[in-house]
């Protein structure tokens, strides 16, 4: 039960001329209903769900890429108080700026959003772009961000992955090969997209990531209390 073995499935993908392969629809829907159902029971209530405001939203997503969420919340709490607006962050003093984030590690994280303030405040006017074109021309901003900030504050249905996302996509629809390289990688991008019920890209992202953090973790995934357990790629009946 503890043992998640390799995708049975090859989808034979080429690099070249790949066209992912959709899931079939019956499947899509399971998945979708499975999940959303699960995560109306089990979802965990968290500070930046309580928020549409998109910095507020981009502070949370850059203080989660490398640290525990337990970490984030008093920090995303204490960061917020002290820099409320993207406008109070692009004039921190890098010292001051560095000194709260410090306990969180990995400095380089707050300059990135310190610069990303400022091209907010300057390019922006003090407003976020709700475009993915917008937010992947700032530097500091790569395509999982882009699509937090489009799904989580502007609630469009943009695809998010990340590695709870790419594990549950891989496991359940069955993609093979290095998730950090294509054509595995744009396989799961993709798959990202398909998956979202149209007009619920806010929720079923959430979901997403809590159903890898909570059920289908990297160790020890809870497969026999999984409800996707009846047509998972990586359950070793199927
Ligand atoms: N990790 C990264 N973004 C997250 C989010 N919005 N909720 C929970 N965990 C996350």
């Amino acid at each position: 039960m503890n043992r998640v073995p390799p995708a049975k499935r090859s989808h034979r993908l080429s690099q070249k001329g790949f066209t992912p392969p959709i899931p079939a629809l019956g499947l899509l829907r399971k998945f979708q209903s499975r999940l959303l159902q699960w995560y109306d029971r089990y979802r965990r209530d968290l500070p930046w769900r309580e928020t549409t405001d998109p910095y507020a939203i981009l502070v949370s997503e850059i203080m989660l890429q490398q640290t525990q969420v337990d970490r984030v919340i008093p920090k995303y709490h204490e960061f917020l108080q002290r820099y409320p607006t993207v406008r109070h962050l692009a004039k921190a003093p890098l010292r001051q700026l560095k000194k709260v984030w410090y306990p969180l590690g990995y400095n380089d994280r707050p300059v990135r959003l310190r610069e990303i303030a400022r091209e907010v405040v300057t390019r922006y006017d003090g407003k976020i772009p709700n475009t993915a074109e917008g937010l992947l021309a700032m530097d500091g901003v790569g395509r999982y961000t882009a699509g937090a900030v489009l799904s989580f504050a502007y609630r469009q249905d943009a695809p998010i992955l990340d590695t709870n996302v790419s594990r549950v996509l891989r496991r359940v629809f069955g993609v093979d090969g290095d998730p950090k390289r294509s054509p595995a990688q744009k396989h799961l991008w993709h798959l990202a997209k398909v998956v979202i019920p149209k007009g619920k890209g806010y929720l079923f992202n959430q979901a997403l990531m809590d159903f890898g953090a909570l059920v289908c973790t990297a160790r020890k995934p809870l497969c026999l209390l999984c409800p996707m357990n009846t047509f998972c790629k990586a359950y070793p009946v199927n």
